[in-house]
């Protein structure tokens, strides 16, 4: 892996050119007091140097004599790392990491400008750390007021994001097969929890299951919080206490994805918990499935990213209008949108190291992004009847049967030469696999 890390810095290297890059790792989470959560690295920052410690900057110079890859990391401490475990240290930064040269972190102010003065740009990505924001600030500042004197040094900071998140956006083999695995475990635990789902067990009880199979599989633990969700919990987006006793004749909703060696699946099955569809849902289901199936069918190289929420949204109203909860002509309602009240989100976003990964979407109003070959996306529509009686009020219409169900069918898409790859689809979702 070390070799593909250096690919990358290559590239990257190769369009900053005579600028800088600096990439700052992630802060350390607390979870409450002076406990922390498990340290994730920065997606960036473990990108392009498979480094995942805190505390750390790297520096690319491309235009640096002897210095291209600089680390700063934390230094040894026998004392520390009793506690905290292993540090990499100052040394193997060097020999493991490959960086041409690498220092205490301590140090950073004082060396830094020795790899910015000869760079005509800052690449550096504002981040969430004002601090270290700071930091650059100022020795930007100070390069500039220096600037004349020298007649050399950066007279721009550029965010890194444009050139890095399209490279992000195309996965190389090896980040394929880690998708792969990430699908693979999470593909295990769904099928697993359709098993166990019955009437009268708690939400959290199949949540432990399925995570109990991330960790067990060897992967780092769920991508984002499990969401599992019977009933009219399905109809809240982000429920994630999943505290609920689950009832026959409901739904269950479950959106569960695990991170493996720092990649992630993100899957949603909804499903009956006592077996059978009732009509209600079964129709609002096939509706859910058809705008899947269709927007799926829209993953191209050479469509745009667009045409897939395009085409969910159009079946989606088209089927609203069939049952009456829309009423009026499909183009404008489309246009309207009269749908947001039932899919008020997107139909599909980019994965990899983020759940909602790296990559634009939309190059201004006008030049869409192109699905191309090593594109991973989600595709991921929905029908949510909120049970909620202002809404209810609003849209006469809506028959109260259609009430509190909520729909979700999610999987992950590989754009391939030829058209896509399925990463997700060892989990069932047409109705007669999933009823029992
Ligand atoms: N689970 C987050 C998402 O589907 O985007
Ligand atoms: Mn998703
Ligand atoms: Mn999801």
């Amino acid at each position: 892996m070390q070799a593909e890390y250096r690919q990358r810095r290559e590239q990257l290297m190769a369009k900053i050119g005579t600028g800088t890059g600096i990439f700052r790792s992630a802060p350390m989470a607390v979870m409450h007091n002076d406990v922390e959560y498990n340290y994730r690295q920065d997606s960036d920052f473990f990108y392009l140097t498979g480094f995942n410690e805190s505390q750390a900057v790297a520096v690319l110079a491309p235009h640096h004599a002897e210095h291209r890859f600089v680390l700063f990391v934390q230094p040894k401490d026998r004392e520390k790392e009793v506690w905290t475990g292993y540090r990499c240290g100052v040394d193997a930064a060097k020999e493991l990491y490959g960086a041409d040269e690498a220092y205490p972190i301590s140090e950073l102010d004082e060396k830094l400008p020795q790899y910015l003065e000869k760079a005509d740009r800052i690449y550096y990505r504002f981040g969430r750390d004002r601090a270290f924001n700071d930091t650059i600030l100022s020795h930007y500042q100070r390069l500039l007021q220096t600037y004349p004197k020298r007649g050399t040094g950066p007279i721009a900071i550029e965010d890194t994001s444009t050139i890095l998140y399209s490279m992000r956006l195309l996965k190389s083999q090896a980040e394929m097969e880690l998708m792969r695995q990430a699908a693979a475990i999470a593909i295990e635990a769904h099928n697993h929890a359709m098993e166990i789902t019955a009437p009268g067990r708690y939400e959290y009880e199949i949540q432990a299951e399925m995570e109990r199979i991330f960790r067990l599989r060897g992967g780092m633990g769920p991508a984002y919080p499990t969401i599992v969700a019977s009933g009219a919990n399905a109809c809240v987006l982000h429920y994630i206490e999943n505290v609920r006793q689950m009832q026959e004749q409901e739904l269950l909703l479950i959106d569960a994805g695990c991170a493996y060696d720092y990649y992630n699946s993100d899957i949603t099955r909804t499903f009956p918990v006592g077996g059978k569809f009732t009509p209600e849902q079964k129709i609002l289901y096939e509706i859910v499935l058809e705008a899947q199936k269709q927007a799926i069918a829209q993953v191209q190289p050479g469509n745009p990213h667009k045409s897939i929420h395009d085409t969910a949204v159009r079946v989606l109203t088209e089927g609203l209008v069939e049952l009456g909860i829309l009423k009026g002509e499909i183009d404008k309602l489309i246009e309207e949108e009269k749908y947001k009240p039932y899919y008020m989100h997107r139909t599909s976003h980019w994965l990899g190291l983020d759940v909602h990964d790296a990559g634009v979407y939309q190059h201004g109003e006008d030049k869409p992004q192109i699905l191309q070959p090593g594109q991973v996306l989600t595709v991921e529509p929905g029908l949510y009847i909120v049970p909620d009686t202002k809404l209810a009020e609003d849209q006469p219409q809506t028959h109260p049967r259609w009430i509190g169900i909520g729909i979700r069918i999610e999987d992950d898409v590989l754009v391939t030469p030829n058209g896509h790859e399925v990463l997700t689809a060892g989990v069932p979702k047409a109705v007669d696999e999933m009823e029992r």
